[in-house]
């Protein structure tokens, strides 16, 4: 498959681990140019200096995604070292398991700070350097607690990744016009730091109700995203597309 990555500058938000350093790896290996950016630089750096190891051309950038003036940074950034902004894939997140008797309020913000103003924080950002480009590529994070609630999922996580899928498809109708595409990913349970203290018994019950029984990797997840990044996916637009072994089919 010819991706059209080549050369392309890719910023991927959330970095530092898991899905975020598998677009790392993923991307890097079509030959694209990052700037990987996480709240966590120590772990962003981390992921460059690996890429850089591999001769890919990669810089690691600190970002608070919920702070409009240190996303406008990171796009600075993006713009000083590499001149030009293709792809952006949300992919900053945080996750929380809290019934909603015991939740409080700032549990709920919090969530809803990181995943969703962050993505529009980004997405916004990304929109203007891309509208003057007349090019470019959006992938989100959204969930499968986004499109059924959660399960093991917070109600404000799971709010949180609706709101992404929405953001999306509202994104996708503003930027379509400039030749952008936007789409989202909907992964089920992936084997990351996320969901690792869920605990064996219970990642072993959510393998067993998935029909492939098991959980995801996080590069299966990066080659979905690789795939809506590239030329190959130029007329998939406003997409939501589940990575999720098959646990909801839809
Ligand atoms: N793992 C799963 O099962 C799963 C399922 C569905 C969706 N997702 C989504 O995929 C994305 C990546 O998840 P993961 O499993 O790789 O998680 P992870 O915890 O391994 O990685 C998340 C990264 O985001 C960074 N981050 C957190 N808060 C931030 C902030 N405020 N600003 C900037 N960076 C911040 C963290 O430092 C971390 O490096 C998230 O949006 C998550 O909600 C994950």
């Amino acid at each position: 498959m010819e991706t059209g990555l080549r050369g392309k500058v890719v910023l991927i938000t959330g970095a530092g681990g898991g899905i975020g350093r598998a677009c790392a790896i993923e991307f890097g290996q079509e030959g694209a140019r990052l700037v990987l950016s996480d709240v966590n630089l120590t772990a962003a750096q981390a992921v460059a200096d690996e890429q850089v190891a591999q001769g890919v051309e990669a810089i690691a950038v600190q970002t608070e995604v919920t702070s409009a003036e240190s996303v406008q940074e990171m796009i600075n950034r993006t713009l000083s070292a590499f001149g030009q902004l293709d792809v952006l894939i949300n992919n900053a997140g945080i996750f929380q398991s809290k019934p909603i008797l015991e939740m409080t309020a700032a549990d709920w913000d919090r969530v809803l700070e990181v995943n969703l103003r962050g993505v529009f924080l980004c997405g916004q950002a990304a929109f203007r350097v891309m509208m003057e480009q007349r090019s470019g590529k959006i992938v989100s994070l959204g969930s499968l607690a986004g499109q059924v609630g959660g399960i093991v999922a917070g109600a404000n996580y799971a709010a949180s990744k609706a709101g992404v899928i929405c953001f999306t498809k509202s994104l996708a109708k503003q930027a379509g016009p400039y030749n952008i595409n936007v789409n989202c990913v909907n992964p089920g349970v992936i084997d990351t730091a996320m969901t690792q203290p869920w605990g064996e018994e219970r990642r072993s019950r959510m393998a067993a109700d998935t029909p492939l029984r098991r959980l995801g990797t996080a590069a299966e997840v990066a080659k979905v995203i690789v795939f809506l990044a590239s030329d190959a996916a130029s007329f998939v637009h406003g997409a939501h597309v589940d990575i999720n072994g098959g646990i909801n089919m839809d």
